[in-house]
C-alpha cells in the first residue's frame, strides 16, 4: 500500500507564542516540521508528501525542504483558515500520485518514531478504512463548570483514549469525508471525526506512543527538547 504524508503546519502557534510560526521553530537543530516528517522518508512505501504551510511563510518551507535530499517529491502548498483546511487543500495536491491512503501528521509532534508509523500502516488492512494511534486515559476526569470552577461529576475513564498522529486513513474515504465536510460546512477536529461523523467505515485504535506528544505550549516546547537531546 502506497501513502501519502499530508504535514498540517500552517497554524500560528498563538499557544506557544512565538515570533515564528511554530512549525518553523528550532527544535533540536532543524525547523520543527522537518524533525516531524524525517521518519517518515525511511518508509519504501512513501511516495509523496505535502506540506500545509502558512501562506507568508512558503519560502522558508521551501528552503528547508530544499537541504532534505528526499527520495520522493516533498510538495508545500499554502494552507487554510483551520487544521482541517489545510489537510484538505493537501488532499488536493495528491490526487497526481496514486497513492491507497495518507498518513496525516502534525508538524507540532516532532518526537514521532518509525515504530508508531509502523503500527498505522499496519493497521490498515481490509477491514478498517482509518488507523490512529492512542493511549488509554490514565488520569481521572472531572466534569466541572463555573467560576469559581466547580466540580459536578467524575467522569469514568473506562474505554477513553488519547489520540495522537500519525492518522491513516485510506485515501477514497479521505477524499470522501473532506468532500462531504466541503458540501456541508462541517468542521471536525481532526480527519477521523469525519470519518466517523459520516459513517464511512470502521476505524481502529493503534498502540500510541506517551513521547509523542504535540508541542502546544512553551513547557511542551522545554520538555520535547530535553527529550530530543537523550540518545
Ligand atoms: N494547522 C494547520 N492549519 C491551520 C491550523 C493548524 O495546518 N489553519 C496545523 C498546525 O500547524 C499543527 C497542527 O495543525 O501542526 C495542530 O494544530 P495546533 O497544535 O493547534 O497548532 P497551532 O494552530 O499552530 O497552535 P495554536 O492553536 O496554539 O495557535
Ligand atoms: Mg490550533
Amino acid at each position: 500500500l502506497k501513502f501519502a504524508l499530508l504535514l498540517p503546519a500552517a497554524g500560528s502557534g498563538t499557544r506557544l507564542g512565538s515570533a515564528l510560526p511554530k512549525a518553523l521553530v528550532e527544535f533540536a537543530g532543524e525547523p520543527m516540521f522537518v524533525r516531524a516528517l524525517h521518519p517518515f522518508l525511511a518508509f519504501e512505501s512513501l511516495a509523496a508528501v505535502v506540506i500545509a504551510a502558512p501562506r507568508e511563510h512558503l519560502s522558508a518551507f521551501r528552503d528547508a525542504v530544499g537541504e532534505l535530499n528526499a527520495r520522493v517529491e516533498v510538495r508545500v502548498i499554502a494552507g487554510g483558515e483551520t487544521r482541517q483546511d489545510s489537510v484538505g487543500l493537501a488532499l488536493d495536491a495528491v490526487q497526481f500520485f496514486a497513492v491507497g491512503a495518507v498518513l496525516v501528521h502534525d508538524a507540532a509532534r516532532p518526537l514521532v518514531n518509525t515504530a508508531t508509523i509502523q503500527r498505522v500502516l499496519d493497521g490498515l488492512d481490509r477491514d478498517v478504512v482509518a488507523v490512529l494511534p492512542g493511549l488509554p486515559v490514565s488520569d481521572t476526569l472531572k466534569a466541572a463548570s463555573g467560576d469559581p470552577l466547580l466540580v459536578t461529576a467524575t467522569v469514568p475513564r473506562d474505554g477513553l483514549y488519547a489520540v495522537q498522529t500519525p492518522q491513516g486513513v485510506r485515501y477514497d474515504a479521505a477524499v470522501a469525508a473532506h468532500q462531504r465536510a466541503r458540501a456541508e460546512a462541517v468542521q471536525c477536529t481532526d480527519d477521523v471525526a469525519l470519518i466517523e461523523r459520516f459513517g464511512l467505515g470502521r476505524v481502529r485504535i493503534c498502540e500510541g506512543d506517551t513521547l509523542n506528544f504535540k508541542i502546544t505550549s512553551p513547557a511542551d516546547l522545554r520538555l520535547a527538547r530535553l527529550l530530543a537531546r537523550e540518545p
